[in-house]
C-alpha cells in the first residue's frame, strides 16, 4: 500500500479580509445544507480538527438546515463578536456562543467578522431531538454563508471550485463530517494515499468514479430513540486517543476505503453493504472498548440490525445499514428495489421506531444558495 505525502499548505489566514469604514456593510445571504452519512467513519481527531484516517460518505437529500444570515456594521463595539442568533425562530443565547466562539476561532481567516452585527437565523428540516446528527448540515450552512458573505463584501471567490474548497475547509474547522456536506453525492474527506487531490483539510467531491447506481441510493433513517447523546462526538473522538485498538483501526478504515472505492466503481452492492456494515459496528465497538466505555445503540437498534439481516438472507435483496454515533438504524439500498422493500419498512422497521417515526432520505445534489 503507497502512502503518499501530502500537500498541507493551504492556508486561509488572511488579514486583508477587513472592510474599510465607509463603505456599505449591510446585507444578507442564505444558504441550505444537507446533512450526510459516513460509509467510512471518521473516528478519532488530533491538531485543529485534522482527521486520524479519511471517511467517506453519501450527502442526503431531505435532511438539511437552512440559514439566513443578515450582516450590518458592528454596533456593540465592546465585544469581539456581536450575533444575535435564533433558531426554529426562538432566541436561542446556548447555541448564539458556540457560535461566537466558532467566530472568534477562524477570526484570522475572516477578519470581518469582527466588524459586523450578524443576525442568524437556522431551522432544519428534521425535529432537533430526532437524535440525527445536525452538526454537518448546520456547519456547513454556517460556513457556506461566511463564504458568500466574503465573496458579497470583496468580490472574491468567484470560482464555484474554490467556493468550496474554502467553505469545505471552514466547515471542518467547526465539525469534521460537516466538511464533506459542501459536496453533491459523494465526497471524502482525509488524506487517502491512493488519491492524490484528498486532503485532512477540506473535503472533495467523488462521484464521477462511482457507479451510478449508487448516485440514487437510499438512506431511510429509522429513529430509534430522541433522546440526547449520552456521549457527544467530540468526547468520543478524544477517547479514541487512549483506546488500545485505536491504531489497528486507523489501519483497517484505509483498507476499508481501499475495498469500498473498488465496489462502489464496480456498483457491488453486496460488497458495498458489508463494509459498510462492519464498519459500522466497528464504530460502536470502539466506543464499547474506550475508556470509560459506553454504548449508544439501544434494545431495539439490535432488534432492527437481526430484522434487516434477517430478511436480506430470506428475500435476497440488498439491504444493509450503517449507524452514525447513536441509536438510529440507517437503511441503505439501491432505488430499483424501493417497491418491494416498502412492506418490510412499513411492517418490521417502523413499528420500532420512537413514535413510529422515520425519515425516508437518499443521495441528494448538495447545498443551494437560496435567494
Ligand atoms: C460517527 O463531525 O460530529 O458521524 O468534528 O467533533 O464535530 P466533530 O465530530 P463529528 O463526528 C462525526 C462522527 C461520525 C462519523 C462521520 O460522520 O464520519
Amino acid at each position: 500500500m503507497r502512502i503518499k505525502w501530502q500537500n498541507m499548505s493551504v492556508d486561509y489566514k488572511n488579514s486583508k479580509l477587513v472592510i474599510e469604514s465607509g463603505i456599505l456593510k449591510e446585507g444578507r445571504v442564505s444558504w441550505k445544507s444537507p446533512s450526510n452519512i459516513a460509509l467510512i467513519k471518521y473516528w478519532g481527531k488530533h491538531g485543529v480538527q485534522l482527521p486520524r484516517n479519511a471517511s467517506i460518505s453519501f450527502t442526503l437529500q431531505n435532511a438539511f438546515t437552512e440559514t439566513i444570515m443578515e450582516y450590518n456594521s458592528q454596533k456593540n463595539k465592546s465585544v469581539n463578536i456581536d450575533l444575535e442568533f435564533y433558531f426554529e425562530g426562538k432566541s436561542n443565547p446556548a447555541f448564539a456562543e458556540k457560535i461566537k466562539k466558532y467566530f472568534l476561532s477562524i477570526s484570522d481567516i475572516f477578519p470581518f467578522v469582527k466588524q459586523l452585527h450578524f443576525t442568524i437565523r437556522s431551522h432544519n428540516s428534521f425535529p432537533h431531538s430526532s437524535g440525527i446528527a445536525s452538526s454537518a448540515s448546520s456547519m456547513s450552512a454556517l460556513s457556506l454563508c461566511l463564504c458568500s458573505l466574503e465573496s458579497q463584501i470583496f468580490g472574491t471567490l468567484k470560482n464555484d471550485e474554490e467556493f468550496r474548497k474554502k467553505a469545505s475547509y471552514i466547515s471542518r474547522l467547526g465539525s469534521g463530517s460537516a466538511s464533506r456536506s459542501i459536496y453533491e453525492k459523494i465526497a471524502i474527506w482525509g488524506h487517502f494515499g491512493e488519491i492524490e487531490t484528498t486532503s485532512d483539510l477540506y473535503a472533495i467531491p467523488y462521484y464521477e468514479k462511482i457507479h451510478e447506481i449508487f448516485h440514487t441510493y437510499h438512506d431511510d433513517i429509522f429513529i430509534i430513540s430522541q433522546g440526547e447523546k449520552a456521549v457527544s462526538s467530540s468526547a468520543g473522538h478524544a477517547l479514541m486517543e487512549d483506546n488500545l485498538y485505536a491504531s489497528p483501526r486507523y489501519q483497517q478504515a484505509y483498507q476499508r476505503m481501499h475495498h469500498l472505492l473498488i465496489a462502489m466503481e464496480q456498483g457491488d452492492i453486496e460488497r458495498f453493504g458489508t463494509i459498510v456494515e462492519n464498519e459500522a459496528l466497528t464504530l460502536h465497538a470502539l466506543m464499547m472498548t474506550s475508556s470509560p466505555s459506553y454504548i449508544l445503540m439501544k434494545p431495539n437498534t439490535l432488534e432492527m440490525i437481526n430484522r434487516i439481516r434477517q430478511f436480506r438472507k430470506e428475500s435476497q435483496q440488498p439491504v444493509y445499514f450503517t449507524l452514525d454515533a447513536g441509536p438510529n438504524i440507517h437503511l441503505l439500498y439501491p432505488d430499483h428495489i424501493y417497491d418491494k422493500i416498502q412492506p418490510f419498512i412499513q411492517n418490521q422497521l417502523v413499528p420500532l421506531c420512537e413514535n413510529g417515526y422515520y425519515i425516508p432520505d437518499k443521495v441528494g445534489l448538495g447545498p443551494l444558495e437560496l435567494e
